[in-house]
C-alpha cells in the first residue's frame, strides 16, 4: 500500500496574456512548503486513489453501505471500500449509482467546493478534523433548514500535524 513513486515536480512557466501576467497557485516553481507537502501525499498513501500524472485512478468507490451486485457492469473499475462519505446523493437520488469516482485533483485549487454534495469550500475546510462533529457548521451546502451537521468521511489527512497538513495543502494548490 505505501510504495509509492515520487514524481519531480514539473517545471512551472509564467504566462503573460497581453502585458499582465497571470500567476496563479499552479504556474509558481514549489517552494519548500510545497515540497514537503508531496512528501506528505507520498507518505500518507493519497497516490493509491488519486494517482498522478492525472491525480485519480479512475475507479468508483462504494458510496457508504452499498453492496454492488457480483454481476455489475462496471466491477472491473470498483475499489471494494468506502471512503465514507455521506451516501445522500449516491443512493437516495433518482440518478444515484452508489458509487463516488475518485476525483481528479488537477486543478482542484480552483475548484470551488469540495466532496461531491460541495458541503466545504476551501482545502483547508476539507482537512479540518473539526467537521467530522456533529456540531460543525459547514461552509457549503449543509441541507435545507441545517444549521450544523458534520461533513463525515474521507479522514485521510484529518490525523495530521498542523504544519503538515498546511504542507500537503500547499501541495496541493500546485496540482
Ligand atoms: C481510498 C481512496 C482514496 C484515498 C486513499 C484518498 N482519497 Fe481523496 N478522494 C477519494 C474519493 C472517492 C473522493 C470523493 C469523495 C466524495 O466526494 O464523496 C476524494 C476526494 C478528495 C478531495 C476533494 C476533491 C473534490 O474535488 O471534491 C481531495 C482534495 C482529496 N480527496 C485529497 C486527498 C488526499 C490529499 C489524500 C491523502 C491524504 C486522499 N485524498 C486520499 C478517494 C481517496
Amino acid at each position: 500500500m505505501r510504495q509509492l513513486e515520487l514524481y519531480p515536480t514539473r517545471t512551472r512557466h509564467l504566462h503573460a496574456v497581453s502585458s499582465m501576467a497571470i500567476i496563479g497557485p499552479s504556474r509558481r516553481v514549489a517552494n519548500s512548503s510545497e515540497g514537503s507537502g508531496k512528501g506528505v501525499f507520498a507518505r500518507e498513501g493519497c497516490a493509491n486513489c488519486h494517482t498522478p500524472p492525472l491525480y485519480t485512478n479512475n475507479k468508483l468507490t462504494l458510496a457508504y453501505g452499498f453492496k454492488p451486485p457480483g454481476d455489475h457492469p462496471n466491477r472491473a473499475d470498483i475499489i471494494e471500500l468506502s471512503v465514507g462519505t455521506d451516501p445522500g446523493t449516491a443512493l437516495r437520488t433518482r440518478k444515484g449509482t452508489g458509487f463516488y469516482k475518485v476525483p481528479s485533483l488537477k486543478g482542484v485549487w480552483y475548484r470551488g467546493r469540495y466532496g461531491h454534495d460541495g458541503s466545504v469550500t476551501t482545502l483547508e475546510e476539507w482537512f479540518n478534523p473539526a467537521r467530522l462533529k456533529s456540531e460543525y457548521v459547514p461552509n457549503g451546502w449543509k441541507g435545507y433548514g441545517v444549521e450544523r451537521r458534520a461533513v463525515p468521511g474521507h479522514e485521510f489527512g484529518l490525523r495530521l500535524p498542523q504544519d503538515e497538513r498546511d504542507a500537503l495543502v500547499a501541495f496541493l494548490k500546485t496540482l
